[in-house]
């Protein structure tokens, strides 16, 4: 199954990014620390290759802590990139990402004259505004007084040390892995219309249960969590009260409160993905029968 999410601003933000990638000194790259495989656009890696990057792990107040440890030692590791977990709605997680710019560009001449440059990146819905927000505040500039940048791009002060420019074409996330498309969907970082509910939900709850068994017990007393995604969902519908006339589970209700109370992080921290994982899902999430056969 093809999904094209953002097909129109692909074009746009590909071609802003390689047209100003070299007046900048540094990426900083935004990732949802719960998924920061499938939160990482497909390209970028690519465009951007010859710049230095730091790997901001964001929503890290939302995601399992083993599992953010498990990622910042692959992108120090295998990518070479300088990680950093933070939360946009926690400004004291960000003070780091100054001192790591400078500390990307030691060496360089030019840091004792100016602030350094860095180019930010991330998908629809990684917290980008709000990061930007909370570094910058309404400290927004035009490029004007920048020379090089194409008049689309946006430059915000970071404080002394760090300037940062802003493509406002929109990234893509990886439309052509299903994989990605779903914990997307699962976070709610894309749209629910674009799949079914019901689909995104059936296909996060067996990894949900394989790693959160005790959170779920936790959260809906539950002497043993249902192991069948169906069995699961019509469970949580009858404790939760999700039902239609006649008493059945109203399925649909009980995928929305399930994946909410994720989104919230009402279950716990959690992940959706450690690096090197081979996920095992049915197919491309496709719904299982009403009778979870
Ligand atoms: P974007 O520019 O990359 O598209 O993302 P944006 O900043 O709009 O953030 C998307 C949602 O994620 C917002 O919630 C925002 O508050 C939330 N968010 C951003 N960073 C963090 C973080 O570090 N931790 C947590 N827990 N949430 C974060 P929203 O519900 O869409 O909007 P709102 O309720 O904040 O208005």
């Amino acid at each position: 199954m093809q999904v094209q999410w953002f097909p129109g601003h692909m074009t746009k933000a590909s071609r802003e990014i390689k047209e100003n990638i070299k007046k900048v000194d540094i990426v900083i790259e935004i990732l949802d620390a719960r998924v920061p495989y499938s939160s990482r656009n497909p390209l970028l890696k690519k465009i951007t290759s010859q710049k230095k990057r730091i790997i901001l792990l964001n929503k890290e107040d939302l995601a399992d802590p083993a599992a953010t440890r498990m990622w910042l030692d692959y992108f120090q590791r295998e990518e070479g990139t300088l990680p950093l977990a933070v939360s946009a709605q926690n400004r004291k997680s960000l003070s780091r990402i100054t001192p790591a710019a400078k500390q990307l560009c030691a060496g360089s001449r030019w840091l004792e004259r100016r602030p350094v440059r860095a180019m930010i990146l991330g998908i629809p819905n990684v917290g980008k505004s709000t990061l930007i927000n909370a570094l910058a505040g309404k400290r927004k500039a035009g490029v004007a007084n920048t020379p090089g940048f194409t008049r689309e791009m946006q430059r915000f002060d970071a404080g002394p040390g760090l300037q940062i420019f802003d493509t406002p074409g929109m990234l893509w996330p990886k439309f052509e892995d299903m994989h990605s498309g779903f914990n997307l969907a699962a976070l709610g970082s894309i749209k629910d219309t674009i799949l079914p509910i019901e689909r995104i939900a059936l296909f996060t709850v067996p990894y949900v249960t394989a790693m959160y068994d005790g959170e779920l017990r936790g959260r809906y007393k539950w002497e043993t969590v249902p192991e069948d995604p169906v069995r699961f969902i019509d469970e949580l519908g009858r404790k939760r009260g999700c039902l239609v006339s006649g008493g059945e589970v109203d399925r649909e209700k009980a995928c929305f409160l399930f994946l909410k109370e994720l989104r919230e992080g009402k279950i716990g921290r959690i992940s959706l993905e450690r690096p090197g994982e081979e996920r095992k899902v049915r197919g491309d999430g496709e719904i299982i029968s009403g009778d979870g056969q």
